[in-house]
């Protein structure tokens, strides 16, 4: 059992040593994958239902927790503000999970009894978009909060515009000064806000504010990703008073107060893709296990027009190599259309498809950095502005690679597993930030994949 002060310092630990030495993924090509892999919970939910944490004294016990390294940080952030808990011990009814693939499930007990101080240092939230998440939920506890100008992934411009206009509207004072956001508010008070164009943690952040403001808050042209509704699962079971009328619209009738409560996180949908994306490239007889279908229907659709051999199961996919693939042309979209956090990873499986595919990224200005080191691996892949013309079959070889991004990291690792020969891929510590246990789970269907640290 880990306390959450004990996570903390693995986490400062290891981001010291991210930013000291570089992690290698090495991986020999060309074996056939084959067994069971199972999903862990969604990084991208567990952000927020982390950040709900601050709008309640009482705690939050959560199931199907992915530990990976954003997750990590905001931990650390919650336990610099006064969090205190546990990691994977005795959590109400819940405890450690079983899993078919012999890794742990994690849980998670944390709670927020008086929060020491609304101020979020830089150095521990500086590699994610966990600051950002706590604007609103400790506007809306403690009325004042100063969280560092979110991070992330280096994959274009990632504005923050909605969520800073929606929190002045509902009262809050907002000054952004070297690198730190600082808002002071009185109660603040429910409005009528349609989001100028769809944001995730956009609509998480009005969310959660929303739940504790004073009145009635309308929010249109929400973001309709299976985690937000997650989110607002979690923060009903808190006693938020959260409707939908419609797709894409939320009333929240802001209460004074919200209370702990119990929620299993939902399976994490883009790393099932990704782990279907590798069935299909390199599968013998793989099984995604714990999916969630429907989060993925319009993947499933691509897939399905390629001609690859996907079967789908209740609550698991199984996938198999070999296909003759047809190529593809892909728009990212919001939900429900084909995701952004998808796209480097299918574009790896459209190397091998007989033909010319397109895709095209309309999310975000700058995330194509995997395809200059995809044509590494013997790729043929051309940027023209928002698109890019991936011409296949191409024969993948071994090469030393670099990753920028978490998704781009993912798709190296697919190129690495049909590649012949061997693939290093250098600076590979952001894999960490959003897939738990990936060399782990791919080791157990048989890939051969080594972490090394210089
Ligand atoms: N946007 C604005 N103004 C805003 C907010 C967003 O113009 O105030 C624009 C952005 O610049 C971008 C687009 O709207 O062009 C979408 O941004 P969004 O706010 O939806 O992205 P996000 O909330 O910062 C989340 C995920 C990302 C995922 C995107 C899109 C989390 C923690 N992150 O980011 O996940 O790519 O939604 O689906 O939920 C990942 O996991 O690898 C990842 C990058």
């Amino acid at each position: 059992m880990y306390s959450v002060a004990l996570i903390e310092r693995q986490n400062v630990a290891r981001a010291r040593f991210h930013n000291m030495k570089n992690i290698i993924i090495s991986i020999q090509g060309g074996r056939p994958l084959a067994g069971r892999v199972a999903v862990s919970g969604a990084k991208n939910a567990a952000l927020p239902e982390l950040a709900a944490v601050c709008l309640s004294p009482g705690p939050l016990a959560f199931s199907n927790l992915p530990l990976v390294e954003d997750i990590k940080v905001m931990v650390a952030a919650l336990r610099e503000i006064g969090a205190e808990g546990e990691l994977d011990g005795p959590l109400g009814e819940g405890r450690v999970e079983a899993r078919t693939d012999g890794l742990q499930g994690h849980t998670i007990r944390v709670a927020m009894p008086a929060l020491r101080s609304p101020r979020v240092s830089r150095q521990t939230t500086q590699t994610t978009r966990a600051s950002i998440l706590l604007l609103g939920p400790l506007l809306a506890r403690c009325g004042e909060a100063r969280v560092s100008m979110p991070g992330g992934c280096p994959i274009g411009e990632r504005k923050i515009d909605f969520h800073l206009q929606g929190l002045e509207l509902m009262g809050a004072e907002i000054r952004s000064e070297e690198d730190y956001l600082t808002a002071r508010c009185r109660r603040l008070r429910g409005i009528e806000y349609e989001f100028p164009g769809k944001s995730v943690t956009g609509t998480e952040n009005l969310l959660m504010a929303a739940a504790l403001a004073e009145g009635t808050t309308v929010l249109r042209n929400c973001a309709l990703e299976p985690e937000v509704d997650d989110l607002a699962a979690l923060l009903r079971k808190m006693g938020a008073a959260i409707s939908s009328p419609e797709a894409g619209t939320f009333i929240i009738h802001g209460r004074t107060s919200l209370h702990g409560a119990d929620h299993a996180i939902i399976p994490d949908r883009i790393e099932a893709g990704t782990y279907l994306i590798a069935g299909c490239l390199a599968g013998n007889d793989i099984i995604v296990e714990g999916v969630e279908p429907a989060h993925l229907g319009c993947l499933l659709d691509i897939l399905a027009g390629m001609g690859a051999d996907v079967r789908i199961g209740a609550g698991e996919f199984q996938a198999r190599g070999g296909a003759t693939l047809a190529p593809a042309a892909v728009v990212t979209e919001p939900y429900p259309g084909f995701p952004t956090d998808l796209q480097a990873q299918l574009t790896t499986l459209l190397t091998q498809a007989e033909g010319v595919s397109r895709v095209r990224e309309t999310i975000f200005n700058d995330r194509f950095r995997h395809v200059g080191e995809l044509n590494r691996l013997g790729a043929d892949i051309e940027v023209r502005g928002d698109e890019a013309l991936i011409r296949g079959r191409a024969r993948l070889h071994g090469a030393v690679i670099k990753t920028t991004d978490l998704r781009a990291s993912a798709a190296l690792v697919l190129g690495g597993l049909v590649a012949t020969g061997e693939t290093r891929i250098e600076n590979s510590y952001q894999l960490f930030r959003g897939y738990e246990n990936m060399p782990e789970k791919l080791q157990k269907l048989g890939a051969a994949i080594t972490i090394t640290q210089e």
